[in-house]
């Protein structure tokens, strides 16, 4: 079905900037549900590297490489939504230096990415501002960045104490206001308290995007498969608008059920 909307593009980011009308952004690692989100008119897809979790079964985002995500990139890309797609620089792809964060957001560029997303803050400053200088569009992630899972002891909350060390709201604050100078054309707030968050937009130009930081932040982000009620596991900070999970068993099970009972094919699933 073809889609009248109009392309989201990198400057309508901030023109959404305190805009009454929240900035919408899922999550996608394939062409079928890359094609409802964005029917769905999501302006956001982000190929985020929690594919490792949700799709390759794994305990953390750490194991990602370069290669899948490009492969899911590709995929998403190939339906050529209106949502901008964002695509996740994964663990390993940016950490080292400026010169290996340009050369793998060429390479998701390259891949249909027309926007990458990667995490932290005053420390990765540097990689933004040479991935901005080669003229990619950067989104940040602060808070809670999964790709610092064994630093933070696990996927937990950040910015409830005080103080400049990781972790903490000083800190949060600091990086906010670090990726914002190098140079990012939105960012993720992750799993902070609400009020922190509000006043990060707040004291931003540049749009925030939420979850697990209130309904103050510019738009809001959730994981499709969260949304969608088919992860095993349910999250505080997450709402599930349907039970894909329960209705795919029960499909499955009549499914299964109808073959072994000969009542699947029938003559109108036959041909004669
Ligand atoms: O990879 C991902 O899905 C993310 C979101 C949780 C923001 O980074």
């Amino acid at each position: 079905m073809s889609n009248p909307r109009v392309k989201f593009i990198v400057p309508h980011l901030l023109e959404r900037k305190n805009s009454s009308e929240a900035l919408t952004m899922v999550t996608a690692y394939d062409s079928t549900f890359a094609s409802i989100v964005d029917e769905a008119g999501v302006d956001l897809i982000l190929v985020g590297d929690s594919v490792a979790t949700v799709m390759q079964g794994q305990k953390t985002t750490l194991g990602v490489s370069m290669e899948h995500m490009e492969y899911h990139v590709q995929m998403v890309a190939s339906v050529k939504p209106k949502a901008l797609i964002v695509g996740d620089m994964p663990f390993g792809s940016y950490q080292a230096s400026a010169i290996d964060a340009v050369k793998n957001a060429v390479r998701l560029i390259k891949a249909g990415a027309e926007i990458v997303k990667l995490e932290g803050g005053v420390h990765v400053q540097e990689q933004i501002e040479a991935i901005v200088r080669a003229d990619i569009p950067v989104m940040g992630h602060i808070g809670l960045t999964p790709q610092s899972y064994h630093r933070m002891g696990g996927n937990k909350v950040q910015g409830r104490s005080d103080g400049e060390q990781s972790g903490g709201r000083d800190r949060i604050l600091s990086d906010a206001r670090a990726i914002e100078e190098a140079g990012v054309c939105a960012f993720v707030i992750e799993a902070v308290p609400a009020s922190l968050a509000t006043e990060i937009t707040a004291a931003t130009r540049v749009p925030t995007i939420g979850i697990g930081a209130g309904v103050n932040c510019d738009g809001q982000v959730l994981v499709l498969h969260d949304l969608l009620g088919l992860s095993e596991r349910t999250f505080t900070f997450a709402k599930a608008y349907s039970n894909l999970r329960q209705l795919s068993l029960n499909a499955v099970s009549e499914y299964v059920s109808d073959v072994q009972q000969r009542r699947f094919p029938d003559s109108t699933n036959s041909f004669q």
